[in-house]
């Protein structure tokens, strides 16, 4: 059988309501053309991310009943550590509330223990990663290899660290890098995976100028799977011995579990070296929580746990980027300048190529996401210079890409709804030359693609 069908039953739905094309200019007005200003409720198909977003199983919802809400000691708390041992066999596990809080406490920890002016080498920042580094002061390099930028570039593994850039930052820097990170898959650079020869690499050369090698693991699941689907040797391995293997490199992970783990909240921060470990945990007491369930409920720990099984069957994953490759696919037939391959978690359109006579300060991808909106109620997201392009000095300097991201909540949308989206683009492609840029009317000092304001030029 050639055709691969979602590999679940629905049993609860959630309505969506229906909205006119009217009705959607006047909503995107009143929300200062930012999607995150947006009501839920507007929104026909929400593509704005798969964070926290995915469909529970049967298991996990009764799993919350298990949910055991001691403040110290729940066996809530032990469950969930075992499953993140049986991936990702690290000494330590912190659970947090969510990602960027098991970040702010690793940044807290190297900040403190190794002062200011440090830089931290990934392959490419996450938004929320990069602020926290930048607001303690530390340089936050994107060292991603060139085939990774070029988005119409077939390329099995657009996710690389690019090892030369790393050797020689750390030939010359090796005092002022405290750590090196790998984010799997490499969300801001199109959910493209990493390879296995890659994390090695990184590791070997992390291990020669003696520093500790982080993953970001929030789609480590889709990394493996890519693993096994192109890297020689791969193919015969089920996918939890190769999540095993790229643990088995790293001396520590931050975790989103509102990605890969099919959870609403939560995450994780995990290390093996006792002295941060002692510090993270005393960092966490005050900010998330105590030790055993650091700003999670019980519950949120049994769903992780739960999670953490589900998200390795392989059925799952083959659909999973099954069903993200064949709205790519079809996109490209169009004529859409799609990131090609397809990544893990999302569609990104390259809004530069798109509306090529959008100027990148106007902010093409924004552009792009506002006319998606009004044409069919799909909300996505930017990842240019409207999210990145403004400087900690305060000025405005391009981002490297204009993206516009379709991240694909998990076990959510139907392949009619992906048709939709499909058709949606069919629609636009007709008066695209009409579609306009924006400026920035208002914005906060930081992370301003949340909640700046906009106005059309
Ligand atoms: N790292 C990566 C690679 C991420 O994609 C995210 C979140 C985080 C860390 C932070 O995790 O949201 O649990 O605090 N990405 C979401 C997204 C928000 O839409 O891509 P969090």
């Amino acid at each position: 059988m050639k055709t691969i069908i979602e590999p679940f039953r629905i049993k609860t739905v959630e309505p969506i309501r229906m909205t006119t094309m009217e009705d959607r200019q006047r909503l995107i007005r009143e929300a200062n053309y930012n999607l995150f200003s947006l009501k839920s409720e507007d929104v026909l198909i929400d593509l704005l991310t798969d964070s926290g977003t995915g469909a529970m199983s049967t298991n996990q919802w009764s799993a919350l009943m298990k949910g055991d809400e001691s403040y110290a000691g729940s066996p809530s708390y032990y469950r969930f550590e075992a499953a993140v041992k049986d991936l990702m066999p690290f000494k330590h596990i912190i659970p947090t509330h969510q990602g960027r809080a098991a970040e702010h406490i690793l940044t807290s920890v190297i900040a403190d223990g190794y002062g200011k002016g440090k830089i931290v080498p990934n392959n490419t920042h996450f938004d929320t990663t990069r602020a926290n580094f930048e607001d303690a002061g530390i340089d936050a390099r994107d060292l991603v290899i060139a085939q990774g930028m070029d988005t119409s570039l077939e390329y099995p593994f657009k996710g690389n660290m690019d090892l030369d850039m790393l050797e020689q930052l750390l030939s010359e820097e090796a005092d002022n890098i405290p750590m090196v990170e790998i984010t799997i898959t490499n969300n801001a650079g199109g959910g493209q995976p990493v390879s296995m020869a890659n994390i090695r690499a990184t590791k070997a050369i992390c291990e020669k100028y003696g520093k500790p090698l982080i993953i970001d693991s929030a789609r480590f699941a889709e990394n493996a799977y890519f693993i096994k689907l192109r890297e020689d040797g791969y193919q015969d391995k089920p996918v939890k011995d190769i999540v095993r293997e790229i643990f088995s490199y790293a001396d520590g992970m931050t975790m989103s579990a509102k990605k890969d783990t099919f959870s609403n909240m939560g995450g994780w921060l995990a290390l093996n070296d006792d002295d941060w470990a002692e510090k993270a945990r005393t960092r966490l007491i005050m900010t998330e929580g105590f030790p055993t369930y650091g700003g999670l409920s019980g519950r949120d720990m049994e769903c992780m746990a739960v999670g953490l099984e589900e998200i390795v069957d392989e059925d799952y994953l083959q659909y999973r980027i099954r069903s993200i490759q064949y709205i790519n696919e079809r996109l490209d037939a169009l004529g859409v300048p799609v990131m090609k391959p397809a990544g893990g978690h999302a569609i990104f359109i390259d809004a530069k190529k798109m509306l090529p006579h959008i100027d990148p300060l106007q902010y093409p991808g924004q552009a792009l996401a506002v006319a998606l909106y009004i044409q069919g109620g799909i909300r996505t997201v930017e990842i240019g210079s409207f999210m990145f392009g403004r400087q900690p000095d305060g000025s405005e300097k391009p981002a490297r890409m204009e993206l516009v991201r379709m991240a694909m909540p998990r076990r959510v949308y139907t392949q009619a709804q992906a048709d939709y989206i499909v058709e949606c683009f069919e629609e636009l492609r007709n008066n695209i030359s009409d579609v306009r840029g924006f400026k920035v009317a208002w914005e906060p000092t930081s992370l301003r693609h949340f909640t700046a304001r906009l106005e059309p030029l």
